[in-house]
Order: structure tokens, then C-alpha cells, then sequence
């Protein structure tokens, strides 16, 4: 690295580009939120409105400035890897915009208790993750707060601070129901949970007001307090109705892997996948029985085991291309007895780059795509190179012979290879006992080692003795051994069927 380091391993420029994004951003956020404070006020008017309230709203500007900076904070110390894409910046100011919008819309226009007060808090933590989810549901709700109390003159002090109360205690109860939804349509149901607080809440607020008004004789106060409960309820079930309408809109544009998306993926109604049952059906059910490799694998070392399922089965999607050249798809034929070694070398292992763009092109996400691409490593093709080897007297270039690479990146590419490679190679072992079965799997890991496929990801010996473990325990469970039932020769007579020993 030619620049000098700075901060945790970030280079100066890597800072500098972070922040001016952030700024840009932060601009824009500003820009909207002008947009619509003084919607409908004509030129004249403003320059006296402004007049009368510029200290406040130059006051509300550098309070929403000051969380702006301490939000960069918060992201550069705690998780880099949203500083580090310009997508992952603009993804954060989106759902920051987006609900800039519907609490002005819906707070200044219906109630402040009507606004979807959980939507950023679930959308944060289904597209990037539960820690970033408190702290952006901490944010939203002292950007409300601010934008409340300096710059719109409506809303009253006690609306003020009860709408902020509500949204962190709503936004909180949200994330923390929220890991443990596991179809869109649970988070309904999360909806209504959070409405009780905010009800409540609400509730309490209210009586000390419907005491008084009691009092003096007016109990046409308790129809109001009925009202903002009403307005509470609907801000809840809001919440998780705006975010099951805009998650799928989000996940496309961002190209975000989220739980959500990974089971739709991995369903068998998935698009791919059922064109690579109908096509090479073979490859699918090797990626079938590498997926359970995977998962195995996964949770012996700790990695996300949906990830892992979803990344086998996209695999070798790139065998699409021309899957009768790929042995489990073939017949008694085979049409590399035509080819050159040379050429069938080339069509085997164009088959992770087609992977990739077969991936890329749809907008599947990236991880997938990364996946199949580096699945094979910069491995030899054995069989080919030495098919070419018994074929000439020269020197032949391996590379010539070899996957093109990169080599796996993650764990979880790692775990593809090895699971991948394993299952082709216990298939091809006579006697799949659990001795015979380790010794293939170990064979497998060794080789990768020994040609260093697992030098650029951050996987440990300890790992990889994990993963063996797993893949013999799973394997051997597969191919078990099958007690042998004797023949029996049934045939019918006049009193039933009857049965003789073959
Ligand atoms: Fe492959
Ligand atoms: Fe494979």
C-alpha cells in the first residue's frame, strides 16, 4: 500500500471518498427535508417566516448536522463496510429519506402519532443487521424529535417528546421481535405486538388531559384520547406494511441478500433452480447434495448456514451453458471422446465465469455470483491435463489445464470448494465406509492446501478439521451401509399371497 494508513487500516483517499458520499447525502436528506417544511408557502411569506423563525431552524439544522457526524462516527468505527460502498451509503439515506417523507407527510398531516414509527428499524435490521438497527432507530427518532420541536410550529411540546418515547420503545420492541421473523408476513404480526406499547403510551399520556377536561365537565376528551390510540394502531400496523411494500423494492435495488430473499432462492419454486432441474438435471441434484454438505460444514464452524445452502445451489449454474459436456449429465456417451483435451479443459472450466455472469445478469446477489466464480480456486483439471499429458512428449502449460480462479475470498466459498470436491469424490470411492470416506475428504483438503486455494480467505486449520468432521459424519450418513434383506418370491393362490425364500 503506497498511501499511508490511516485510521483502522483505511487508507486517507478511502476516508476522504466515504465522507464526501456522506456529505452529498446528508445534502440531499437536508434538501427534502426543506422541501417539505415549506411546501405551499409562497416567496413573499417565507422571507418573513424565516425571519420570525430562523433561529430556530438554524438551531434544528445544526442539531440534525451534529447526529449527521456522529452517525459517520458510529459507522466508521463500528462498520466500516457501509462507509466502504457508495451503495451501502446511499442504501442508509434512502431508507432515511423515504421515511423523512412519510413522517412529515403522515405526522404533519394525519398525526405524529400516525407515522410508521418501526419501518426504519425493521428495514435496517433485515438489510443490514441488528446493531446498525438500534442505532438508526436511535437516530430517526432524534431527527424527528428535532424537526419537531424547532421546525414546525404545529406539533406541541408534549407531542414532541411523546412521539420520541414512542418511536425508540416501538422501534426497539421491533427490532428485538424482528431476528425472530421468518416469512414477510410474521412481521404483520410484529405490527401488531408494537402497537401495544404505543397504545399505552398514548394512553397514559391522555389521562392526566382527560382528568382535567372530567373535571371541568367536558368528557368529550375521551373520544379524542380514542382517536390518537386509533392514530397509534394504524402507525404500527403502518410500519410493517410499508416495510413488506418496500423491502422487495430495496433488496432489487441494492442487489441486498436478506433472509427473506435466501429462502426465496433456495425454494424449489426459485426460477434458476427449476431451469436447472429441467435442464441438467444432474448438476442439480449434485448441488442438491452439496447444499447439505454446505449447511453441515457451516454450522460446524459457525458461519451462516442459509448463506452456505444458498451458495451450493447456485454453484454451477454456469453448467447451464452446455450441460451434456459435464459428466453428471451424460448418458452412456461422452462428447469429450471428440474433443481436444485442450478444448474440453476450456469448456469445464468456463463454467464458473458463466456462473458468475449467469448470476450478475439476472441481479441475483453478488455473494452468489463471487461463490460461483471462485468455487474450483485456480485448481488443475486433473483428468484433462493428464488425458493431454499421455497425448504428447512436450511440456504443457498446467495453467492451460487450471481453473482460472480467484481463489475462495470466504469461508464460505472455501466451504463450496471443498464440499463440492468431496461429494465427487466419495462418490467415486468403492466402499463408502467411514474410514474410506474420511480418507477421500481428507485427500480433498490436503490437495487444496498443498496448491494453496485457501491462501487469500480467513479460514483456520481448526476450520478445516471442523469441516472434515462434518462432511464424514454427513457423507457417511448418506451412503450408509444398507443391511441386506433377503430375497423373498411372492405369488398369489386362491388362499392369498404367499412368500418363498429365493
Ligand atoms: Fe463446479
Ligand atoms: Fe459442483
Amino acid at each position: 500500500m503506497t498511501q499511508k494508513e490511516f485510521g483502522r487500516g483505511w487508507t486517507k483517499g478511502q476516508t476522504l471518498k466515504s465522507s464526501l458520499l456522506f456529505a452529498l447525502h446528508f445534502l440531499i436528506f437536508i434538501g427534502i427535508a426543506a422541501v417539505l417544511l415549506f411546501w405551499g408557502r409562497r416567496f413573499g411569506g417565507l422571507g418573513v417566516y424565516l425571519k420570525e423563525q430562523g433561529a430556530n431552524y438554524l438551531y434544528a439544522l445544526f442539531c440534525i448536522f451534529l447526529l449527521f457526524v456522529v452517525s459517520y462516527c458510529y459507522f466508521y468505527f463500528e462498520n466500516k463496510q457501509i462507509l466502504s460502498s457508495g451503495k451501502n451509503i446511499a442504501l442508509i439515506f434512502c431508507i432515511l429519506d423515504i421515511y423523512l417523507l412519510l413522517s412529515c407527510f403522515i405526522g404533519y398531516r394525519i398525526s405524529v402519532y400516525a407515522r410508521p414509527i418501526a419501518f426504519v428499524a425493521l428495514l435496517t435490521l433485515v438489510l443490514i443487521g441488528r446493531r446498525d438497527a438500534i442505532f438508526m432507530n436511535i437516530l430517526c427518532s432524534l431527527l424527528i424529535f428535532v424537526i419537531d420541536t424547532f421546525a414546525v410550529e404545529q406539533v406541541s411540546a408534549k407531542e414532541c417528546y411523546s412521539s420520541l418515547i414512542i418511536s425508540f420503545t416501538a422501534g426497539m420492541f421491533a427490532i428485538f421481535l424482528g431476528g425472530k421473523a421468518r416469512t414477510r408476513f410474521s412481521v404483520i404480526g410484529i405490527g401488531m405486538i408494537i402497537v401495544i406499547p404505543i397504545v399505552f403510551i398514548i394512553f397514559l399520556l391522555a389521562v392526566p388531559d382527560f382528568a382535567a377536561e372530567t373535571v371541568a365537565g367536558q368528557p368529550s376528551v375521551f373520544q379524542g384520547i380514542l382517536t390518537q390510540m386509533g392514530y397509534g394502531l394504524f402507525g404500527g400496523v403502518m410500519s410493517a406494511v410499508l416495510f413488506l411494500a418496500i423491502l422487495p423494492i430495496l433488496e432489487k435495488a441494492f442487489n441486498c441478500l436478506t433472509d427473506f430473499r435466501l429462502r426465496e432462492l433456495t425454494s424449489s419454486d426459485a426460477e434458476i433452480l427449476k431451469k436447472l432441474k429441467e435442464e441438467a438435471p444432474g448438476t442439480y441434484n449434485h448441488s442438491m447434495m452439496v447444499a447439505q454438505l454446505a449447511e453441515a460444514s457451516a454450522a460446524a464452524i459457525g458461519e451462516n448456514v442459509d448463506y452456505a445452502r444458498a451458495a451450493a445451489m447456485y454453484h454451477d449454474v454456469g453448467k447451464l451453458h452446455y450441460p451434456e459436456h459435464f459428466t453428471e449429465n451424460q448418458g452412456d456417451y461422452n462428447l469429450h471422446d471428440e474433443l481436444t483435451p485442450e478444448l474440453s479443459a476450456d469448456i469445464i472450466r468456463s463454467h464458473a465465469k458463466d456462473g458468475y455472469t449467469f448470476i450478475r445478469n439476472r441481479h441475483l446477489p453478488d455473494f452468489l455470483a463471487d461463490v460461483a466464480l471462485e468455487h474450483h480456486g485456480t485448481m488443475p483439471i486433473r483428468y484433462f491435463y493428464a488425458k493431454a499429458l499421455k497425448m504428447t512428449d512436450g511440456e504443457l502449460n498446467i495453467e492451460d489445464f487450471s481453473y482460472m480462479g480467484p481463489k475462495p475470498q470466504t469461508k464460505i466459498a472455501a466451504i463450496i470448494m471443498i464440499a463440492d470436491a468431496s461429494e465427487a469424490a466419495v462418490r467415486a470411492v468403492g466402499a463408502k465406509d467411514p474410514i474410506n470416506t474420511e480418507k477421500a475428504i481428507r485427500a480433498v483438503i490436503e490437495e487444496r492446501m498443498d496448491l494453496e486455494q485457501f491462501a487469500e480467505c480467513d479460514i483456520t486449520i481448526a476450520d478445516l478439521t471442523k469441516i472434515r468432521l462434518a462432511l464424514v459424519n454427513a457423507l457417511t450418513g448418506v451412503y450408509h451401509h444398507r443391511i441386506k434383506y433377503p430375497g423373498i418370491k411372492y405369488r398369489r393362490t386362491e388362499n392369498g399371497t404367499k412368500g418363498e425364500s429365493e
